[in-house]
């Protein structure tokens, strides 16, 4: 099974990641969870070039340099894994491409489907958790978590971060029609609820996937 976990940077995804792996080891289940960019050796090399550098990537270069270490990982790690049938988490997948590079930089859509679809090898989660923020509620995550005045220049923000408040709405944006175009996929859960209440609800919808999945065998 593959779930991924999507919203924009500090919704809480790796804090659910941690809390749902966890909670799915207890079961006694194998999990493996994952971070985008990355993950393989050439993938953390891409990883560095796209948060930890201050260069200014074209969009579209820095969509294939997502789109390759996506390839990647899916080719390497994740179809393995799940041919041994164990649970894989990611914490951003394609989703994640469609809102930042379609939505947040306005590349096209039917590109983006495109490429998406070569680099994934056509790979589609069972679920994904869409975890929904204002991009001001996320910012002030952030900044409360280092103890740093807000400030969107700030040297503590990596190159992505550093795009700005219009971005990251145009990026939530592209979340929200995902999930109005992929309701079956995708479950919106409100970020701003406890980090124990969106447990629930996301072992509550894994339960229901399991079991739906376990009757259609
Ligand atoms: N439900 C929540 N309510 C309040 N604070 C939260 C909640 N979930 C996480 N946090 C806090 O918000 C901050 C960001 O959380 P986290 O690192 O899990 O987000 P993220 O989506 O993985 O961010 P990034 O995309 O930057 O990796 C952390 O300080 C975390 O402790
Ligand atoms: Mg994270």
């Amino acid at each position: 099974m593959l779930i991924t976990f999507e919203g924009i940077d500090g919704a809480g995804k790796s804090t659910q990641v941690v809390r749902l792996k966890r909670h799915l080891q207890e079961l006694g289940r194998e999990v493996l969870t994952l971070r985008e960019p990355g993950g393989t050796e050439v993938a953390e090399h891409i990883r560095e070039l796209l948060l930890l550098s201050k260069h200014d990537i074209a969009p579209v270069a820095e969509l294939l340099l997502f789109a390759a270490s996506r390839a990647e990982l899916v080719q390497k790690v994740i179809i393995p894994a799940l041919d041994e049938q164990c649970i894989v988490i990611l914490d951003r997948f394609s989703d994640s491409t469609t809102a930042y590079q379609g939505y947040g930089r306005g590349l096209s859509l039917e590109l983006l489907a495109e490429v998406n679809r070569i680099a994934t090898f056509g790979l589609r989660p069972d679920i994904t958790f869409y975890l929904d923020i204002t991009p001001e509620d996320a910012l002030i995550r952030k900044f409360s978590e280092k103890s740093l005045p807000l400030a969107f220049d700030s040297e503590e923000l990596d190159r992505m971060e550093s795009s700005g408040l219009e971005f990251y709405r145009r990026v939530r944006e592209g979340y929200l029609a995902l999930f109005e175009s992929e309701r079956d996929r995708i479950e919106m859960i409100d970020a701003q609820l406890s980090p124990a209440l969106i447990h629930e609800r996301i072992v509550s919808r894994m339960t229901r996937v399991e079991t739906l999945q376990q009757a259609s065998r």
